[in-house]
């Protein structure tokens, strides 16, 4: 019998990878990538966003997108949306190409969300309380991410407290599962471990993911830690390393899915997912890959 997985992954390049390149992909490499990404194994994929197309332009094709996917292997898909427009233009795609989740989203600093959103972090929860109530009566899976809850761009260093506040708020509002983001990847162990182990005494593990981008190189170790001192078990990656925000200056990819991977299966943890496919996959794109995998020439089994 197959070893039963003990990681979750939640494949973000389709949106936080692409979201921040500047040439437009056509909708037909986002579809190859996807469909690929669908064969490695992966648990979910953010396909893309329905955020304002002035704002990330290349997101703006996500409803043809998802006509044009042929869904595969049960792998769950999620858009992000940042407000009720964006959540009547999925509305608008018919059933049975819609996702099954949505995620919201907002921040633990004031500074970042009103460059990201132009809404400070209270407003932010007048602005999704109506998605997160429509979402809920028509059955979707509700995802709400925390950006900068470790680190601001502009405030610096973020308090765990503050995002303590917000992960109970959005859980008031009826969210399944928060994403908690290291938006900038300047998160070191011991920042992780801090927020961490104050969180975890308020909200169940099993409803918390982790989003780390490497910045710092830090990414894969804070995803191990968060695993084997926390026992967090959701973890949110990109293939090849793609990935930022256009709105936090200086921030870089997300943790890598292939090193991810790597690191887990070579520690004896199950993930389910296939490293070299996801490689594969994202290498189709010809974007100039951020992995440590990728600098490797011969992978030694
Ligand atoms: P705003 O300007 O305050 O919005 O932007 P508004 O409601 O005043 O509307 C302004 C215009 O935008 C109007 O059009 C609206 O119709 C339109 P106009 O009348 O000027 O022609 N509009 C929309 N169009 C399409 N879809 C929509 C939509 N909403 C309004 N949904 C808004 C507010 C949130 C829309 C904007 O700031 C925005 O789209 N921001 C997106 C930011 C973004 O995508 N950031 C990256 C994702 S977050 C992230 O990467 C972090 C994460 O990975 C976790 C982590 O790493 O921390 C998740
Ligand atoms: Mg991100």
């Amino acid at each position: 019998m197959e070893q039963e997985k003990q990681i979750k992954i939640v494949e973000v390049s389709p949106r936080d990878g692409l979201q921040n390149e500047k040439e437009i992909l056509p909708p037909e490499k986002k579809k190859e990538l996807i469909e690929s990404l669908c064969e490695t194994g992966v648990d979910e994929i953010e396909v893309g966003s329905f955020v304002s197309p002035k704002a990330v332009p290349q997101m703006k094709d996500t409803d043809n997108l998802l006509l044009m996917i042929n869904k595969k292997n049960g792998v769950k898909f999620s858009v992000l949306i940042p407000n009720m427009k964006g959540f009547e233009r999925m509305m608008n795609i018919p059933e049975s190409k819609r996702p099954e989740k949505i995620a919201v989203f907002t921040a633990a600093s004031d500074t970042f969300n009103l460059k990201n959103i132009n809404a400070t972090v209270e407003d932010s929860f007048k602005i999704i309380k109506p998605v997160i109530e429509e979402a809920k009566k028509l059955k979707f899976e509700v995802r709400a991410y925390i950006s900068t809850a470790f680190w601001c761009p502009f405030e610096g260093k973020v308090k765990p407290e503050k995002v303590i506040y917000v992960a109970e708020k959005l859980f008031e509002l009826g969210v399944d599962e928060v994403s908690v983001g290291d938006t900038i990847g300047r998160a070191s162990p011991k920042d992780v471990s801090e927020l961490l182990s104050l969180l975890l005494k308020k909200i169940s593990r099993d409803k918390i993911a982790l989003h780390f981008h490497n910045t710092y190189g830090m990414a894969v170790l804070n995803s191990f830690i968060s695993f084997r001192d926390f026992g967090i078990r959701t973890f949110d990656s990109s293939a090849g390393g793609l990935g930022g925000c256009p709105f936090a200056p200086g921030a870089s990819g997300n943790v890598a899915t292939e090193d991810l991977i790597f690191m887990f299966e070579n520690s004896g943890v199950k993930t389910g997912v296939d490293f070299k496919k996801v490689m594969s996959a994202v290498l189709k794109l010809e974007i100039p890959l951020r992995s440590s995998l990728s600098k490797i020439q011969k992978i030694i089994e």
